[in-house]
């Protein structure tokens, strides 16, 4: 049995939000998500199960990291303990690719990352779908990064049945500017963010009905390869998406003052012609959908108002990957 295994995965970003649990314990979604996976931004993560181990280890960007930190992969790596039926103590070391000062690393690229390293470490063999699964269990979004390309997690009925499938490579001129706007520490967790709009926000249930419109419809808009209404969902599911959180209990917004001016930078490309539209997350970076032939002049516009470190044209990512030693 190998005991030993390192995998590359790449992180992605949600074109239609995954944003509140019906199951905390479980990580169930309250609706399905479809996300493109990024290929400039990735986690290798390495682990070696080996019983001279009196406990886990885990190593960050080569350092250790202390005990809240490891009891989260502790109780990650449990979930394969368990499907091993083994006490094996494991060593885990991640390297976070982003580029310098973008401030994005991501949850979900390193949950891929340990899942796939696990699986194989251990020799357990599953297969990419029950891995979405495990991969869930560590960060919801780290669901749909075990694949490349669009990718859809399917909210499902249950543990077993919430995972992610492939729905198109993206490979028809599909690229992202990543405007990395700050690096402050977040105030508001999307954890504890999403936790809180689907307790209090009144405008939840509306976000629940309208992204299982959205994902029907940004389906179709891939099928049919149009950019046009791939970003005009994308864009209005996240803008819907941000609005309910300033409808909680107390409200809360991950926008500064430089998203709205890489929003209205993107607005005024439009104008121009230039098709490309924003998406944010938990956090105040806009991500810039466009045709991958036209990302350096979105850059260039945008680079009236950013510094170009903190511009970030990325293409489609693949799924995760073994990586083998030289
Ligand atoms: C806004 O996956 O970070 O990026 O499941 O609690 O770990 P947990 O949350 P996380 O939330 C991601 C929220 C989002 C939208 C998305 O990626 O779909």
């Amino acid at each position: 049995m190998p005991n030993k295994a390192c995998v590359r995965a790449h992180t992605n970003i949600a074109l239609i939000k995954y944003w509140g649990k019906r199951d905390e314990t479980n990580f169930l979604p309250m609706n399905s998500s479809l996300s493109l996976t990024l290929d400039k931004l990735y986690t290798d993560t390495m682990v070696v199960f080996d019983e001279a181990l009196p406990q886990d280890f885990f190593y960050l960007n080569g350092e250790q990291q202390g005990e809240k930190e490891t009891q989260k992969i502790s109780k990650f790596l449990d979930l394969f303990r368990a499907e091993k039926k083994t006490a094996l103590r494991a060593r885990v070391e991640s390297i976070n690719h982003v580029p310098t000062a973008a401030g994005l690393a991501s949850s979900a690229s390193a949950f891929a990352a340990l899942a796939g390293a696990a699986n194989l470490a251990l020799g357990l063999d599953l297969d990419p779908q029950r891995l979405s699964t495990f991969a869930r269990r560590g960060s919801g979004s780290a669901t749909r990064s075990i694949y490349g390309g669009f990718v859809e997690w399917d909210m499902g009925t249950c543990s077993d049945d919430s995972f992610a499938v492939p729905v198109d490579d993206a490979g028809w001129d599909i690229g992202m500017v990543i405007v990395a706007v700050n690096q402050k520490a977040k105030e508001v967790s999307s954890r504890i963010g999403m936790k809180r709009t689907v307790e209090t926000s009144p405008f939840y249930p509306a976000w629940v009905e309208s992204a299982k419109k959205d994902i029907l419809d940004i389906k179709a808009a891939i099928a049919a390869k149009d950019f046009i209404r791939l970003g005009e969902i994308t864009e209005a599911n996240g803008m819907k998406m941000h609005g309910t959180m300033l409808g909680a209990e107390p409200p809360f917004s991950y926008w500064e003052p430089d998203s709205i001016v890489a929003i209205k930078t993107a607005q005024a490309l439009r104008k121009q012609g230039i098709p490309c539209y924003v998406t944010m997350d938990a956090g105040p970076n806009v991500k810039v959908l466009c045709r991958l032939s036209q990302a350096e002049t979105i850059k260039a516009a945008f680079l009236e108002h950013f510094t170009e470190d903190k511009l970030i044209i990325t293409k489609p990512g693949k799924g995760i990957r073994e990586l083998t030693e030289a």
